[in-house]
Parts: C-alpha cells; sequence; structure tokens
C-alpha cells in the first residue's frame, strides 16, 4: 500500500507534491521520489527512506514546475532501495504506482526482447516501459493501451516530457481520488493528500482513465467518456489520515477484507484448483520431516492456528515456539527443519535470533512478512508477504487475519505439493476462502452493537476467553487484545481446560468470552458454557446464524455468517478486536499506541 500524488495547475508542484507525500506518509515509508516537468524535462527526485530525506534533497532547489508526480513507497516487489523507488522511468515517460501487477515478470520478459534494460526490481517499472513501447505521440492513448495488458491492481499516474501540459492516471482495484480547485487539478491515493487545497473530490471507478489537464478532467472507461459526480469532504487532514476512523486500529480493523483479497492475489487459480507461492523453491523444502513456527504476541497466536492447519491439510507435523523460549532451549532444529518465522515488522528481537540459530543449525526458513526487505525478510530463504500495508496500530489486527490467511494458503499448497487433496479438494476450499472478505464485511456491520455490550464491560478488571481447537488460539488473542489496549486483566483458554483450574475463577464478576461459532466439537463447547453458566458466570457469546443453543444459553450474543471450521478464527477475531477496541475507546485511552508496548520490539 503506496501512496501516489499527482499535480497539474498554477502552484508550485515541488510544495504541492512533497504536502501530498507527507499526508500520505502513514502509506509506507521505505522511500519517497517525485518527477516534475521543469523548462519541458523530466527531473526526477528520489531517496531512500522517510520522506524527510526527499524533503531535504529538494528543499534548496528552485523549481517552477507546476506540473508533477509523487510517490511514497510500501515495498512489495523488491527491497527498500534509491533504485526500487518510484517514480520510474522509461525514455520521456515517468509512472509512479500504487498496486501489485500479478503478471510483471511476463510483460518484464517481453520488454526486455524489446530491448529496454531495467534497473530495478520493481513490477511498476514494467508499466513505464510498457506505456513507451506503445507510445505513438498520444500519452493518454498509450496508458489505455497498456493497463489493457496489465493484471493485478493499480493506481497510476504518467506524465511526459513530450507532453508536458498533461497527466494520466488510471485506477483498477487501488484507490485514486481526483481533486478539483478552479485551475488546478490534483490526484492521489486518498483524500488526505490534497485536503489543504480543495473539498471537491470525485471518486474514479474501476477501469476509469483520465486526463488532466489545467482547468480539465476527461475520463474515459473503456472505450466510452464518462462523467463522474463531484463529492465535498468535510474532513480535517488528521481526520483523513484516519480516513475518518478516530483510532487507525479501527481503521485497520476495516481494511482486513481488503488486506485479505492483496494477500491472497495471484496465489492461487481456483479454475485449475492451484496454489501458487513464486517466492518459495518447494524444491528446497520438500524433504522436510517437520516444521518449526516461531513468533512473539499476536504472530504466536497465528502461528498455533497454522500448526492446525498444515497438520490437518499436508498432515506433516508442525512445533510452534515462542521465540524468546525457543532461543534458549537448545531445540532439535536440522537440514530436515523447515523454519517458519511470523512477523508483521520482520524486526522483531527474539524472532531474528531463532532464525539465526536456526540456519546454524541447516534449517530452512521460509518466513511469512508484512514488512518487504526487513531483517527477517532479507535473512529468510523464502518470503510468503502479507499485504496488510503499513500496520499503524501498535494492537495487530489487519497482520493478524493477513496471517492466518497465508498460513490457510501454505497449507493447502503443502497439501497440494504431498498429494494429500485433490484438486477438487483444494478447489473446495478456496471457494470458501474467497467467500471469506464478504463475510468479515458483515461482522462489521455488528461494531454499533458491540460497543454496546463493551460499555457494559468497562468496569469489569478481569476476563476469560474460551475457545476451541482453531478458536482456542483467539481466545489467546482476544485476552491479548483487550490487556494491550484497555489494561483489564484478561486469560485465554482452550475451554476443556476450564475444570483443570480456571474454573475457579468464575463467578458474577468474572465475564466469560466464548468464540461459540459452529463446528465438530460444537456440543463440547455449549457444555462450557453451561458449566460457566452452573456458576452464575457471565457470558459473552460469538455463535454462528441460526444457532439456537449457545445464543439460548448467554448473557450477550455477537451472530456472525456460517463457514467452514478453518474460517471461523477470521470471523471471530473480527469481534474480539472490535470489543477491545471499544473497552478501550471508552474507557478514554490512547488505543494507537498503548501504555508500555512498541510497535516492534527490536530489543530482546
Ligand atoms: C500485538 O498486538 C502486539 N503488537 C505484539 O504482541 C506483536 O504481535 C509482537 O510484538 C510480534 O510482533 P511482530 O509480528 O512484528 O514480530
Amino acid at each position: 500500500m503506496c501512496g501516489i500524488v499527482a499535480f497539474i495547475g498554477d502552484r508550485s508542484a515541488k510544495d504541492v507534491l512533497i504536502e501530498g507525500l507527507t499526508r500520505l506518509e502513514y502509506r509506507g515509508y521505505d522511500s519517497a521520489g517525485i518527477a516534475i516537468i521543469e523548462k519541458d524535462k523530466i527531473e526526477v527526485f528520489r531517496a531512500k527512506g522517510k520522506l524527510s530525506i526527499l524533503k531535504e534533497l529538494v528543499a534548496d532547489k528552485e523549481l517552477t514546475a507546476s506540473i508533477g508526480i509523487g510517490h511514497t513507497r510500501w515495498a512489495t516487489h523488491g527491497k527498500p532501495s534509491y533504485e526500487n523507488a518510484h517514480p520510474h522511468f522509461s525514455n520521456h515517460i515517468a509512472v509512479v504506482h500504487n498496486g501489485i501487477i500479478e503478471n510483471y515478470l511476463q510483460l518484464k520478459e517481453e520488454l526486455i526482447q524489446k530491448g529496454y534494460d531495467f534497473k530495478s526490481e520493481t513490477d511498476t517499472e514494467v508499466i513505464a516501459h510498457l506505456i513507451d513501447s506503445l507510445y505513438e505521440g498520444d500519452l493518454f492513448d498509450a496508458v489505455r493501451k497498456g493497463i489493457k495488458r496489465l493484471k493485478g491492481s493499480y493506481a497510476i499516474a504518467a506524465i511526459s516530457e513530450k507532453e508536458p501540459d498533461r497527466i494520466v492516471v488510471a485506477r483498477y482495484d487501488s484507490p485514486l481520488v481526483i481533486g478539483i480547485s478552479e485551475d488546478d487539478v490534483f490526484a492521489a491515493s486518498d483524500i488526505p493528500a490534497v485536503l489543504n487545497y480543495t473539498r471537491e473530490f470525485i471518486f474514479l471507478e474501476e477501469g476509469d482513465v483520465a486526463l488532466l489537464r489545467k482547468g480539465s478532467i476527461k475520463i474515459f472507461n473503456g472505450e466510452e467518456e464518462v462523467t463522474r459526480e463531484s463529492k465535498h469532504i468535510d474532513w480535517n487532514p488528521v481526520m483523513a489520515e484516519k480516513s475518518g476512523y478516530k483510532h487507525f486500529m479501527l481503521k485497520e480493523i476495516y481494511e482486513q477484507p481488503r488486506g485479505i483479497i492483496d494477500t491472497i492475489r495471484g496465489k492461487y487459480s481456483l479454475e485449475d484448483g492451484k496454489i501458487y507461492f513464486g517466492e518459495i523453491d518447494f524444491e528446497r523444502i520438500n524433504n522436510i520431516k517437520k516444521i518449526v513456527i516461531v513468533a512473539c504476541g499476536t504472530s504466536w497466536h497465528a502461528g498455533l492456528i497454522g500448526k492446525f492447519y498444515i497438520e490437518n491439510l499436508a498432515r506433516i507435523s508442525v512445533e510452534v515456539d515462542i521465540a524468546s523460549e525457543f532461543r534458549y532451549r537448545n531445540p532439535i532444529i536440522d537440514e530436515e527443519t523447515l523454519l517458519l518465522p511470523i512477523s508483521q515488522s520482520g524486526e522483531t528481537a527474539d524472532t531474528i535470533a531463532a532464525l539465526r540459530l536456526s540456519k546454524k543449525s541447516g534449517a530452512k526458513v521460509v518466513s511469512i512478512c508484512n514488512v518487504v526487505g526487513s531483517t527477517i525478510a532479507r535473512e529468510s530463504d523464502g518470503v510468503i508477504y502479507t499485504h496488510a500495508g503499513p500496520e499503524i496500530g501498535v494492537a495487530s489486527t489487519k497482520a493478524f487475519t493477513t496471517q492466518l490467511v497465508s498460513l490457510f494458503l501454505f497449507a493447502l499448497f503443502l497439501a497440494q505439493k504431498r498429494e494429500k487433496l485433490s484438486r477438487d479438494e483444494i478447489k473446495w476450499y478456496l471457494g470458501e476462502l474467497i467467500k471469506l472478505p464478504e463475510k468479515i464485511e458483515l461482522v462489521l456491520k455488528h461494531d454499533k452493537y458491540i460497543e454496546r455490550i463493551a460499555r457494559d464491560f468497562i468496569n469489569f478488571k478481569n476476563f476469560l476467553y474460551l475457545g476451541r481447537h482453531y478458536n482456542y488460539p483467539i481466545a489467546l488473542e482476544g485476552a491479548l487484545k483487550l490487556k494491550e489496549i484497555s489494561y483489564i486483566h484478561a486469560e485465554g483458554y482452550p475451554a476443556g481446560e476450564m475444570k483443570h483450574g480456571p474454573i475457579a475463577l468464575i463467578d458474577k464478576d468474572m465475564p466469560v468470552f466464548v468464540l461459540g461459532t459452529k463446528s465438530e466439537i460444537y456440543d463440547k463447547i455449549l457444555s462450557n458454557v453451561e458449566e460457566v453458566k452452573a456458576r452464575s458466570g457471565i457470558v459473552i457469546s460469538t455463535v454462528t446464524e441460526g444457532d439456537e443453543d449457545i445464543r439460548g444459553k448467554s448473557d450477550y450474543v455477537i451472530e456472525v455468517p456460517s463457514c467452514i471450521d478453518e474460517l471461523t478464527p477470521f470471523l471471530n477475531s473480527v469481534v474480539i478486536q472490535l470489543f477491545a477496541y471499544h473497552c478501550a475507546n471508552l474507557l478514554g485511552l490512547d488505543v494507537d499506541q498503548p501504555r508500555n508496548l512498541a510497535k516492534s520490539v527490536t530489543v530482546e
């Protein structure tokens, strides 16, 4: 999730672009760059790292240009570096892009045959060369032809020094808005970028391509010229960076359907019932005898569910270890071990140490990570990237569900390779998986209702979360979320363990959050609810639509759509995230930056 901005009008393009990128930096901060047309020549300024470095670079540059494009990067293809920084250019054309081009390797091959010389590892440079290869004096026409060849998601802005009075933008499955103010025309990935200049916005629709000139906008979709109604947006810039949400955490909870779509994009074919993990050289890992997942905090909870997926679907034994314990317990690791570190940041010290220790013992390392170019990503033999985009809130939410979906796909991938599942069985699982984003949207509709429930519980001092099988780790995650942002003490437990101790805690002051969605062991979790009620405990339950039994026994019920056992953790995750969020928000706490915590724990 990068941020792009473009401008043509009567102002200093440099100032407008830098201001825009400053407002978009929450979308990515691996590198930044601008391209402007100064005296009919394209000038490009790029810098690796935070935007402040680019700002320094252009600060004393006397630039009169009033047309330009800009980009702040969240790396997906190619590590954070100067070469991989946008804008990318080809002869007289410069391009910035937000999204993922799935068929970029194939297009790259074609363009290399045509003599194009690639300077970066990015999918975006392919777009610049592709447009140049199709250019016959009309940038608008070349972009429209070029996007027909692209598969994946894109929001693009392109300029050419041969046509210094126009910008061409296009979008498909990636956000792009146009801002208008008298003769000034702006385009950006998100409203915050240009909110200081205008409140009038046009939201481009899927497949729209627009020609921006001073004081004019022309939009095409396919061969048709179309008009798009403009809307007045009444936000202030800070509100806008959170897209109108009060906290980044809430915004990131709502971004989970998008995160899952982006994470599975290009990794499966429903028609063929096949899973692809181009980033993993399977030959190097096909002799593995065991998998060891290492992680910390929320990522460790994802690992526990990963174990259930891989053992159940691919029949390989999986150990799951907390990295800070793993590194000092002299674990049995050898050449037949596949180490699977899971980390949102890719910089967690204990997980890095576990990785290095295992490599020394000959293990192969395939990590699941959200940050391209991070230490864990760099030191792994293969990386499965979660495409959650930058996660700003300290409490991990969208990174968690994108880790889960990567683990589910990886389990199907191993099952496919080891012929543990037939093509039809994989097709069936994929069919269920692609319905997930919509089902999460339905759970998000309970937001206000969950807030009302939370209002009744913010004064309690202790909580117990219970779940079984795939939802036992969600009980752990629910407790962690509540602890880390509302500071209410909570414990998560596999429900079957209750009778072995925690049931002693149950009384009218101990609320119990039960993940009671339908599953093969539904009756077991029903009896756990009855045990709690028998000791006058207060029960909040998630149930599957149409459920009667657990609903009838619970004090508060949150209904989620029905889905296969393996995918219920996704729906339950959203419920426990929203519950913890509302408790913390109602208690007036700093939800995005809770006390004593850091987004990435880079020390032991
Ligand atoms: C979760 O909400 C916390 N931020 C924390 O437990 C986190 O999951 C843990 O520090 C691991 O971080 P990582 O995924 O970046 O390695």
